[in-house]
């Protein structure tokens, strides 16, 4: 039987996630991302909810999202905001991440959200999977540490990745993240 047919998926409100399940959400983000904040299961601040891939128990997969409101050159966009995508080595190669991606895809085009953001230094899962590589001026909150301090403008080295999901076009001008940076 195909891996895909054999787990389970849940979407879950931050608020709603029980702390065994940050513990387990933290163990497959550190094992994942090197450097990831200790006892912590966000790099900078909750995400409003997760998607949680379960294989017999085990939490193997999970990717959160972030519902923002985005200025995009003047053009005020409906986005989520998509980070810490990743999938248990042993999962790994099987579709899963590809399948995180189609149910956050449909749950925004049901929504009314206008794109997926994301950033990510290798693209190959999100241009196998329809984003596109766009290079704004961008704006965000800085924070550090659980403190703020101050406003950054730069460029993202084009690792910045979109996906429109209704009928407006992205703009190529600046995209100020109206919050921090996920
Ligand atoms: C990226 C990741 C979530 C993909 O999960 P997955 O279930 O293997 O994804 P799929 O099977 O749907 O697609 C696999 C494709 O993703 C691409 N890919 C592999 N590693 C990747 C990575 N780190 N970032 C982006 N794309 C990647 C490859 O093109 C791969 O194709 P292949 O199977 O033909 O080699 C998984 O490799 C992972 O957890 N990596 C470590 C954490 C990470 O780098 N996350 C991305 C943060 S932006």
């Amino acid at each position: 039987m195909a891996i895909i047919e054999d787990i389970d998926i849940q979407r879950k409100e931050e608020f709603s996630i029980s702390e065994t399940t940050h513990q387990a959400i933290h163990q497959l983000l550190s094992r994942n991302f090197s450097g990831y904040p200790k006892n912590q299961t966000y790099f900078k601040q909750l995400p409003n909810f997760r998607y949680l891939v379960w294989h017999q128990n085990q939490l193997i997969g999970h990717m959160a999202v972030e519902h923002r409101l985005m200025n995009n050159d003047d053009q005020i966009i409906r986005t989520f905001g998509i980070a810490d995508l990743c999938v248990d080595l042993d999962y790994q190669h099987q579709k899963i991440g590809t399948f995180l991606l189609q149910k956050v895809e449909e749950l925004g085009r049901n929504n009314f959200i206008d794109f997926l953001v994301l950033v990510a230094k290798d693209q190959q899962l999100y241009l196998q999977n329809g984003f596109q590589t766009v290079d704004n001026y961008c704006r965000w909150l800085w924070i550090h540490q659980q403190k703020t301090f101050g406003v950054i403008h730069r460029y993202l080295n084009h690792s910045l990745m979109v996906k429109s999901l209704q009928k407006k076009e992205w703009r190529s001008g600046s995209l100020d993240f109206l919050g921090y940076i996920f």
